[in-house]
């Protein structure tokens, strides 16, 4: 469990960065992440305090999105450098790293894909994917099945949101970075080999 004190400077770090609307989904997807971390066994302060992070750089200007965005470690597609929308996860992972002082490599790389996904997500980064869609503050239409199938196993989980990510781009025209689509051919794989091994 964090300290009280530690959650404090979670929220004396993001709160200023952005409104209160956002700031509430901050709060919601921490207690998602944390909620599902304990369902599968992953580190619950790591994906607390993921989930808190994961859209503080969400605020920031473009340009400065796009400047934190050229620095990181990461790689980046081009199709992301041609998505503004999709800036602030990658700028989101060096202000966690440079200005919150996050060293832990998994928590950087769940924040880093929370919207592109990758087809080597740790359990970590999959959890982080899944609180963000679920959290307690969306409204989507099919949020409650989604809600009931994060909770139902992670490959599946995955598989969900990602045919779901994809189907949205697909309707609004957009481009898909090539790691959405190798996260969706990888989850894909893995859900049948599962089944096969289960008999179905
Ligand atoms: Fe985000
Ligand atoms: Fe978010």
């Amino acid at each position: 469990m964090l300290t009280e004190k530690q959650i404090q400077k979670l929220s004396d770090f993001i709160k200023p960065r952005m409104s209160k609307k956002r700031y509430t989904h901050s709060v919601n997807v921490a207690n998602e992440a944390a909620k599902l971390a304990k369902k599968y066994g992953v580190d619950e302060d790591k994906a607390f305090a993921a989930g808190y992070l994961h859209d503080c750089a969400k605020e920031l200007s473009q340009e400065k999105q796009l400047e934190l965005m050229k620095r990181s470690r990461f790689p980046v597609d081009k199709i992301e450098f041609s998505a503004p929308p999709l800036y602030h996860a990658v700028a989101g992972a060096v202000v966690a790293g440079e200005e919150y002082g996050i060293d832990d490599e998994g928590i950087l790389a769940a924040i880093r894909f929370h919207t592109i996904g990758s087809p080597s997500m740790s359990g970590l980064a999959e959890i982080i994917y899944l609180a963000d869609l679920v959290s307690e503050d969306r409204d989507y239409k099919d949020v409650k099945r989604m809600r009931k199938i994060a909770y139902e196993g992670l490959n599946g989980a995955m598989l969900e949101a990602l045919a779901f990510s994809i189907t949205d781009s697909v309707k609004k025209g957009n481009s898909i970075p090539p790691a959405t689509l190798m996260a969706y051919n990888h989850y894909i794989e893995k859900v049948k080999s599962i089944k096969g091994k289960e008999g179905k």
